[in-house]
């Protein structure tokens, strides 16, 4: 399968600007699938910056239901008529600082499924649950309540030590936890490592086994550190 490299801008803009983000990713000869995720007032310049390319959108999150009164709070079919392709649900950072908990994470990513969108589901192991050798059945537990029943959907794996910290799992930790997963979900459902990948160790993660791309933050916000993580990818 074709790896997907995604870049998850967080609460930043990219630092160039966006439409010369666009323009860099637009003429850069790309193996992988990308998919570019800005905070939600930029998804619409975004589209408009990257339309003709194969580049695509995604948003960082979505409301579990269509519409409705929830102040602040935004619909999938909002954000696929944005131009987004793609939602994260349920990163580290939203478990944490809004308390999302695995059924609302599966609630999001089945209203992005029926908006056409195609939710990335994160899971995540905390740093003391791997120093406990708990890292497998965290994420097991993860996956349990927070996938939805049917396709499509993309998973990232995301140690939650290893978001914006520079550190990593070691490349076997890594591919055993992918295993894990593959074995624990569909054959087709591409999954993600995310947590520090940067262009120096971006070969060495995209060449494991059950690694089918990355999703990149900090490494996102300029388009040639973004470049230089997918030249690595196939
Ligand atoms: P990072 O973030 O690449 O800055 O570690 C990854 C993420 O949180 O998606």
């Amino acid at each position: 399968m074709k790896q997907i490299i995604a870049g998850n801008w967080k609460m930043n803009n990219c630092a160039e600007g966006i439409e010369a983000y666009a323009k860099a990713l637009r003429h850069a000869p790309l193996r992988a699938e990308m998919i570019i995720c800005p905070p939600f007032p930029l998804l619409a310049p975004l589209h408009a910056a990257l339309a003709g390319s194969l580049i695509k959108l995604g948003a960082q999150d979505c409301h579990s239901v269509a519409a409705g009164p929830h102040t602040g709070d935004v619909a999938a079919t909002m954000l696929a008529a944005a131009g987004a392709s793609h939602v994260i649900v349920g990163h580290s950072e939203r478990r944490t600082d809004h308390h999302e908990t695995n059924a609302l994470v599966r609630a999001k990513a089945e209203a992005a499924q029926q908006a056409g969108v195609i939710p990335i589901i994160c899971v995540g192991e905390t740093e003391a649950q791997r120093d406990a050798g708990h890292a497998a059945a965290a994420i097991l537990a993860q996956l349990a309540g927070s996938l939805p029943a049917t396709l499509p959907y993309i998973i990232a794996y995301e140690p939650i030590w290893a978001i914006g910290t520079g550190k990593t799992p070691t490349l076997d930790d890594i591919a055993a936890i992918h295993a894990t997963i593959r074995d624990a979900t569909s054959p087709t459902s591409h999954i993600l490592y995310g947590g520090s990948v940067k262009p120096a160790n971006a070969a060495a993660i995209l060449a494991l086994p059950h690694v089918n791309g990355a999703l990149v933050g900090g490494a996102s916000l300029t388009a040639a550190d973004l470049l230089a993580i997918a030249i690595h990818a196939t």
